[in-house]
């Protein structure tokens, strides 16, 4: 059990020692400065909801009633926990990144993760007394690598650094999808905190998609095998925006806790509040599209090109949790299924066909300027 915290320098303590406990060295980070970063977040009055035009909370007691207060507690540790864990699923790659390059792309992901999820903690510090104490304690005890995050793709294992990539690529998406809904929020410190999370998460983004078109450059990495990597993390992507029909969603819109992707842009307000996360998904399924095409535009004519598997495969949450369904959305048998499942994931006959090729080191076309 982890000692008690009575203020953010007790937590600072846990998470240096956390650090250490998921074998990240803390000398690869030495030169940069961990930090709790708040700018003038979007408007000092509440955008949406039902408290619309009033004064943003500045604290949680502005705020009517205990639901509201705990249901936020929620949000953020759930955003917090998240940062952590994608951490925890890097950490073994620091020694296979194929480059420099590579290797300090992946160093500053991690950082700004971590530094995110330090952001959540100072937030959770700041604002909810014991319980938020409580919280930002137990974002340290969870691990990926125990399968005790909260959220079932931050306990998936990322075993290589094709892994990384496309989970910079997608799943650090989703977290371009959450932090811009948060950005919006009637929480006043929430809402400060998501514009510079947004900047460096532009960064992950970044390192994700030119990966993937330098893999596809080089051409050294069978496209087949790429797609098995693209229908892992979609899939896990996909569940990320949660239920299709969600009542949580709807009480964290009409607080104004959590806005809609495109909040800034919408002219209407939203017509079915239930169906938020649903709507939310087709956006980001729709991205997802686009970035794949512009991978497909690098493969040569004639050659196989990848796509985003259906939005029923593989589903964990939502209408589809558990149901079995190809990545082309074909219904299937149990031994179809299972068998499927054999064929399209990346699994150990993948790793052995790509250990020769990671060992040749000329997997990806050389980095960030021709990316
Ligand atoms: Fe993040
Ligand atoms: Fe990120």
């Amino acid at each position: 059990m982890a000692e008690r915290i009575t203020n953010f320098d007790d937590w600072k303590d846990l998470f240096y020692k956390w650090q250490k406990d998921i074998g990240f060295d803390p000398e690869l980070v030495k030169d940069y400065k961990f930090d709790a970063i708040y700018d003038e977040g979007t408007s000092p009055t509440i955008e949406f909801g039902e408290f619309k035009g009033r004064k943003k909370f500045e604290k949680i007691l502005d705020m009517p009633t205990q639901d509201m207060r705990d249901s936020l507690l929620h949000l953020i540790f759930y955003q917090g926990d998240t940062e952590f864990g994608s951490s925890e699923q890097q950490r073994k790659l620091i020694d296979s990144a194929p480059s420099d390059y590579d290797r300090q792309c992946l160093i500053r992901v991690m950082r700004e993760e971590q530094r995110h999820g330090w952001q959540m903690c100072h937030v959770l510090i700041s604002n909810f007394g014991d319980s938020g104490k409580l919280e930002a304690r137990k974002q340290l005890e969870r691990h990926a690598y125990d399968n005790s995050r909260l959220l079932g793709a931050f306990n998936k294992n990322v075993d290589d650094f094709i892994d990384f990539l496309t989970y910079t690529c997608f799943i650090d998406r989703d977290g371009k999808y959450q932090l811009t809904m948060l950005h919006h929020s009637s929480f006043a410190p929430l809402s400060r905190s998501m514009g510079p999370m947004l900047k460096e998460e532009a960064f992950h983004l970044f390192t994700g998609q030119t990966g993937l078109s330098r893999i596809v450059r080089a051409g050294k990495v069978p496209i087949p095998l790429l797609q098995k990597y693209l229908n892992k993390w979609l899939s896990t992507g996909y569940d990320l925006f949660g239920k299709d029909r969600s009542s949580a969603a709807a009480r964290f819109y009409r607080w104004g806790f959590k806005g809609r992707f495109d909040e800034a842009t919408a002219t209407e307000p939203p017509q079915d509040l239930d169906r938020l996360n649903e709507e939310a998904r087709l956006l980001y399924y729709k991205e997802d599209c686009e970035i794949i095409e512009g991978l497909n535009r690098l493969i040569p004519e004639g050659r196989p090109k990848l796509r985003a598997p259906d939005m029923k495969f593989n589903r964990q949450i939502g209408d589809y949790a558990d149901k079995m369904f190809s990545v082309e959305g074909k219904p299937l048998s149990e031994a179809e299924y299972k068998k499927h499942l054999e064929e399209v994931l990346p699994g150990p006959a993948d790793r052995k066909v790509l250990e020769p090729i990671f060992k040749a080191g000329d997997w990806m076309s050389a980095g960030a300027a021709n990316a």
